[in-house]
This record gives C-alpha cells, structure tokens and sequence, in this order.
C-alpha cells in the first residue's frame, strides 16, 4: 500500500476527471471528491484504484468528515488538487449577495477549507497541494465580478501556503486553466465569447482537460520538487498577449 495518494476534488467531470484518470496512468490511487453523487458513482465506476466520496468541499463539517474517511481509506494523502469550481457570470448589478457567496463558497472557502484540513496528512508525506484558478483570476474581464475575483483570491492564497507550509515540505501550486470545453464553460461560453476567446488565443483554439492535467499532475510529482508558490497558466498563450492579436495575425 505504498502507491501515492492523490485526492482531487470536482472530480465526477471535465478537468477533475482527466486529472484522475492521468494519476491512475501514472500509478497513483485516487480519492475522488465531489457533491454531485449520481455523477461521481458514473466517474468512479469501472476505474481502477479509486473511491468515491460525496461531499461538499464549501461546507466545513462535510470537509472534516471527507478527510477523515479519506484516510481511513487510504492511510495518506500525497497530493491534494483543489480543483471544484463553480462559474456564474453576469454583471456586477445583477449579482447579488447569494450568487456572490455562492461562487465564493466552493471555489476559494473551498480551496481554503480542503487545504487546511489535509495539511497533517500532507505533512506525513511532505506532499502538494495543487489549486485551479483561471486565466479570468490572472486577468479581469467582463461579468466575472465573483468569479474572477474568487480565483484572484486562489493565486494569493496559493502562495501564503507556499509562504507557511513549505517548512513542513509542503509544495503549493497553482494552475491557471484557459478555456476548455467542459460543461462549466459551456454554461457560461455563448458563441460569441467562444470566438473571442479563438481570437485571443495565440494557439488560436480551446484547451483539453488532458492538457489541463498534465500540468496539475507535473506539480504534484518529484519532477517538481523545487517548485512551490509557482502560478502557471495552461492557457495557449492568453495571458502572456495583449492589444491587438486578432488585427495583428498574418
Ligand atoms: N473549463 C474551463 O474553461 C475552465 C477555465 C479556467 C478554470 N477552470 C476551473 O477548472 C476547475 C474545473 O472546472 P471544469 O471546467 O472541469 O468544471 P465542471 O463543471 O466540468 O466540473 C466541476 C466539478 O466540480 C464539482 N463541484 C462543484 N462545486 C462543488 C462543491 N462545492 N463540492 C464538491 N464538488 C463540487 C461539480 O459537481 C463538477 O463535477 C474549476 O475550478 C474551474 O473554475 C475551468
């Protein structure tokens, strides 16, 4: 039982579960985490050297008995990817306080809440943490007041676990997604933010949530012993381009 242990949470879909299915390509065992159970029991089932476990990474007391049962299930945690999200978009009067909390509550409550309930565990093993932003948490744009605002918050508070945790050994990374087709941006992407985003892109097209876990599964190996603190954008090139790329192609 010295196979390591990964859990992501988010991961009955999209992103997550590409994440999964990499660490299970690369010998680890997962704990899968996420709220939606129908969902995570279609993920889960028929995947080698994982469990499931549905709860909600927002509310505290669903956190503590989720990492509980996570240990007494696999006996360590060698890497955590807090990667559930949730995407609302609308301009700043129409958000009110409850869609505000609700964006706020997974996707930076949990990342903090996830973190600070692993962190003997991940002590243990001297081992990652890994949380998922956005190129919209690295740059602002339009009707993500509460979204990009939560993963500006996930940056920062990425690197004050870095700042506190690395003297247990603990490394704590963060992965900036651009677009990619999964039901969370298709909710939120119209046509016309899709060719947006295909003009912006210096790769000029969408990204796979295989592409996504490379990077998320890199930051957890040894390969990436001596990277902590670190915000990495898989993005295509968005965030590095300014003004004028769609006027500028040849
Ligand atoms: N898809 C994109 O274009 C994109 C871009 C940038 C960042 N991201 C980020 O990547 C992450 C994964 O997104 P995705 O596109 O794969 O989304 P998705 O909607 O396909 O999957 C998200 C999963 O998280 C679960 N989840 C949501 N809230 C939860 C909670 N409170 N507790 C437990 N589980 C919860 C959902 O049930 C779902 O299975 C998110 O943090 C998202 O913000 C996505």
């Amino acid at each position: 039982m010295s196979e390591k242990v990964a859990l992501v949470t988010g991961a009955a879909r999209g992103i997550g579960l590409a994440t999964t299915q990499l660490f299970i390509e690369h010998g680890w065992r997962v704990a899968m985490v996420d709220r939606d159970g129908d969902a995570l029991s279609d993920a889960s089932t028929g995947l080698n050297k994982v469990s499931p476990f549905e709860y909600d990474v927002s509310i505290p007391s669903q956190v503590d008995a989720m990492v509980d049962s996570v240990r007494q299930t696999f006996g360590r945690i060698d890497a955590v990817v807090n990667n559930a999200g949730v995407a609302d978009f609308g301009p700043i009067e129409d958000t009110g306080f409850d869609r505000w909390r609700e964006v706020m509550a997974t996707n930076l409550d949990g990342v903090f809440l996830v973190s600070q309930a692993c962190i003997s565990a991940l002590r243990d093993t001297r081992g990652a943490l890994v949380n998922i932003a956005s190129i919209s948490g690295l740059r602002a744009s339009t009707l993500r007041v509460a979204y990009g605002t939560s993963k500006a918050a996930v940056i920062q508070l990425t690197k004050q676990q870095a700042a506190e945790l690395g003297e247990y050994g603990i490394r704590a990374n963060c992965v900036c997604p651009g677009p990619v087709r999964t039901k969370l941006a298709m909710a939120v992407h119209s046509p016309e933010i899709i060719a947006s985003y295909h003009d912006a892109i210096p790769l000029n097209r969408y990204g796979t949530e295989r592409e996504i876990a490379e990077v998320i599964t890199f930051l957890c190996s040894d390969k990436a012993s001596y990277v902590t603190g670190q915000i990495i954008a898989s993005d295509g090139g968005f965030e590095s381009t300014g003004v004028g790329l769609p006027a500028l192609r040849t």
